[in-house]
């Protein structure tokens, strides 16, 4: 029999869907799951020359080219070290195992260390785009050894998202570089969404679109400078019409989101890092307060009601709306890259800013024409310190602030919740160098615990004897 090129472990959805690319591009795969019904699911459902079943994970690995390279497909955690543990006395030195999972960054980073140990390469591989991105092209962000890189390259660029014809996989950087890449990545997602969200719910409760119109601004959002596969389906979801009952699906979904979790470790990591990531901090928060359904529906009734102030000029404020969320959207990408940027001199990464928002033009969750103006500004100069310093992107800020300030104004006043349009501003007006009341912190901090002050007109460390 032919060797197999690769072999995937977890064949559940994504797993499936990655098995089933590579065979498409002509790599002949191997694949392996626990139980034996869902690899029996794939071979009845989606049969293909290139796919070859395995019910033993020792005949797997028996099957496999040197150096081998097995892709774990499944769930993240404890999971992932129990494959890892069962490969590890079937595999040789130089073997790969590469992990594709939404892993924690720091496991992986223990993960690589420990096999590194053994002989064994391991990749922590950031994979986006959900099920179709997987099946026919995600954005790959992989971490690890980077002279190894080379053999797994071929396939994992071959099955990438193209972007202007080039893959949208690239090597990130050492041990957890991928995955951390691909937290930060979520952590811009549940940003994002939650802004398309605030956009959603200003048009609709103070601007009075009908879910019509909304689908329609959303449409044509999607031709300009918002282009996104997010403002893309949001125009299509708004569409989109209920299987049960009259009127658009939308409106009979409950108003409660979940979460995985990749948002918040991002939320987290960024408070250890000493990097303001508010946006996504906001959005995970705002899901977090969504859960609380039994709660806001008792306290509906317990407290008053702004009066409902809607805009006098229904298309002026439909562009205002565009150009503040816009104008959020290059504050939300300003803080993810500042985190990547500060975890790069922490793990001593040497990451590629301009290669990353380039593999995420296509193929992710966050995919965007704006992307490119990204890639655009870290080419320009690759040590750009807050994205909102690029001359393109401090334009769309001058220009978009005005109206961002006047959406979350009529917002507020409508009673809207809008928290991450809210951090968006708040983040631009203290980043645009507007005192922040630290004087006032310090001085606070100064009386009731001497820690001392700084002054403005000559050097030193001060304290006071505060005299009240
Ligand atoms: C992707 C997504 C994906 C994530 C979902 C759901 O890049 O394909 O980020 O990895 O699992 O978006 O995430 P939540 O359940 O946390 O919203």
């Amino acid at each position: 029999m032919q060797k197999t090129q690769i072999g995937i472990i977890g064949l559940a959805v994504m797993g499936r869907s990655l098995a089933l690319n590579m065979a498409d591009h002509g790599f002949k795969v191997g694949g392996y799951n626990r139980s034996r019904e869902v690899t029996d699911a794939v071979v009845k459902e989606y049969p293909h020359e290139n796919f070859v079943p395995f019910y033993d994970l020792e005949e797997l690995v028996k099957s496999q080219e040197r150096p081998r390279k097995l892709l774990i497909m499944v769930k993240a955690g404890k999971p992932v070290d129990m494959v890892i543990e069962q490969l590890i006395p079937l595999l040789e030195e130089g073997d790969m195992i590469l992990d594709g999972g939404n892993s924690f960054f720091e496991d992986t980073r223990r993960r690589e260390t420990y096999l590194k140990e053994k002989g064994i390469y391991y990749f922590g591989t950031g994979v986006s785009g959900g099920e179709k991105g997987a099946r026919f092209g995600p954005s790959i962000m992989p971490g690890g050894d980077k002279e190894a890189y080379k053999h797994i390259a071929p396939v994992l660029e071959a099955i990438s998202a193209k972007a202007q014809g080039e893959p949208c996989c690239a090597y990130m950087g050492t041990d957890g570089a991928g995955h951390y890449v691909k937290m930060v990545h979520n952590g811009i997602e549940y940003a994002d969404m939650q802004l398309i969200a605030e956009a959603y719910l200003l048009l609709k409760y103070a601007g009075g679109f009908t879910n019509k119109e909304l689908a329609d601004v959303f449409e044509a959002w999607n031709e300009g400078e918002l282009k996104s596969y997010l403002i893309g389906i949001t125009a299509g979801i708004l569409r989109e019409k209920d299987d049960f009952e009259a009127g658009e699906l939308l409106d009979y979904i409950v108003d409660s989101a979940g979460q995985k979790g990749t948002g918040r470790w991002t939320s987290l990591e960024s408070l250890k890092q000493g990097v303001n990531v508010s946006m996504i901090t906001a959005a995970c928060n705002a899901r977090i307060m969504s859960n609380r359904v039994e709660e806001r529906r008792a306290a509906k009734e317990l407290f008053e009601h702004p009066q409902q102030k809607l805009a006098a000029d229904k298309a002026a404020f439909e562009e205002k709306v565009r150009k503040g969320l816009y104008t959020a959207k290059i504050a939300a990408y300003a803080q993810g890259f500042d985190l990547l940027s500060h975890a790069a001199s922490e793990y001593g990464w040497d990451l590629n800013y301009g290669k990353i928002a380039s593999i995420f033009r296509a193929g992710c969750i966050i995919q965007a024409e704006f992307l490119d103006d990204i890639t655009k500004a870290f080419g320009k100069n690759k040590a750009l310190k807050n994205l909102m310093l690029d001359s393109f992107f401090r334009d769309g800020v001058n220009q978009g602030q005005e109206s961002l300030r006047c959406i979350l104004g009529l917002g507020i006043q409508n009673g809207i919740p809008v928290p991450a349009m809210s951090q968006a501003i708040a983040y631009i007006d203290a980043f645009r160098g507007m005192p922040v009341g630290a004087n006032l912190i310090q001085a606070q901090r100064d009386c009731f615990g001497a820690h001392t002050y700084e002054r403005t007109d000559r050097e030193g460390s001060f304290h006071h004897d505060w005299r009240f």
